[in-house]
């Protein structure tokens, strides 16, 4: 089986207290829209998300010109025959255009970036499951074609050191079939070099950065109410806390006069 390496980077979402950087979001909506939409969809997202608070924030009415930019097929329109219309903020974003490239609204939840030891779970209790994690690590990730690959039949696709799931040549793997090289080869091209986008906030668009802003962005469309779960999490704690300290007293009590 293969080994693929997934780089633990911190986003303002991990730990107990975290929460989604509005800004970050917003910047990597805007790498999706200019750079991956040309492929991948976000079917399961309403352009009216955009404006939730926790999540991107944009005003109404940004989010309903990032909507009209879009066209959606209306099968009520022209007497039931259909046509085409500008999206409004009740549509959702389109779905892949690419056949096999998938869906990426729930990307960063389907996917895994740490595991074990041994099946213990503990890398994922200490550094959490990293799906926005294993995202980033694929947009970093290229690398040049290892030595051993260069021996055997040439490889479709790119070589990728975080996507275990792609193909991998036999002239890479020792006799046993473990894998000399982490990752496998994937269809996507690199699609983020580093400049690839234009800030309006100045932050710095080093490709690292970059990865970083759109994994984010594709954290919150998989999970847009962690900040919600993680608040309601921590008051269940405190009041459990209480009531375990009430329940003791009122034990104590009770079993006062018969000690
Ligand atoms: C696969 C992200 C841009 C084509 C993927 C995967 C992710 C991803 C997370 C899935 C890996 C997995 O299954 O575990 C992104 C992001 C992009 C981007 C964040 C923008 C920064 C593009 C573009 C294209 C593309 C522009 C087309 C030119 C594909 C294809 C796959 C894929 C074909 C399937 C790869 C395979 O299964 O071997 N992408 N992508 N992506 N992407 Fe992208």
């Amino acid at each position: 089986a293969g080994d693929n390496h997934v780089e633990d980077f911190d986003f303002s979402f991990e730990g107990p207290f975290g929460s989604y950087d509005q800004m970050q979001l917003q910047r990597g909506l805007q790498v999706y829209t200019e750079i991956c939409s040309a492929c991948h969809g976000l079917q399961f997202l309403s352009y009216r998300n955009l404006h939730d608070e926790g999540g991107p924030a944009l005003p109404e009415d940004q989010v309903r010109a990032y909507a009209a930019q879009n066209e959606v097929w209306d099968p009520t329109l022209f007497d039931g025959e259909g046509d085409f219309r500008p999206a409004t903020p009740a549509d959702r974003f389109p779905m892949s255009n690419l056949s096999n490239a998938p869906d990426l609204t729930l990307m960063a939840k389907a996917r895994a970036g740490f595991s074990g030891p041994y099946g213990t779970g503990l890398a994922q209790f200490f550094k959490g499951m990293g799906g926005a994690e294993y995202i980033a690590s694929i947009l970093t990730g290229y690398e040049e074609e290892p030595e051993c690959a260069l021996e055997g039949d040439p490889m479709d696709g790119y070589y990728n050191t975080a996507f275990a799931a792609g193909g991998f040549p036999d002239s890479c793997k020792y006799e046993d079939g473990t894998h000399k090289v982490p990752g496998s080869w994937i269809a996507m091209a690199p699609p983020l070099y580093g400049d690839d986008v234009d800030y309006a906030d100045g932050h710095s668009t080093e490709l690292e950065h970059v990865a970083e802003d759109v994994s984010a962005f594709l954290m919150w469309t998989a999970e847009p109410k962690l900040v919600a779960r993680k608040q309601a999490g921590l008051t269940g704690v405190i009041f459990l806390a209480l009531l375990s300290v009430l329940l003791y007293l009122t034990n104590k009590r009770l079993w006062a006069p018969v000690k």
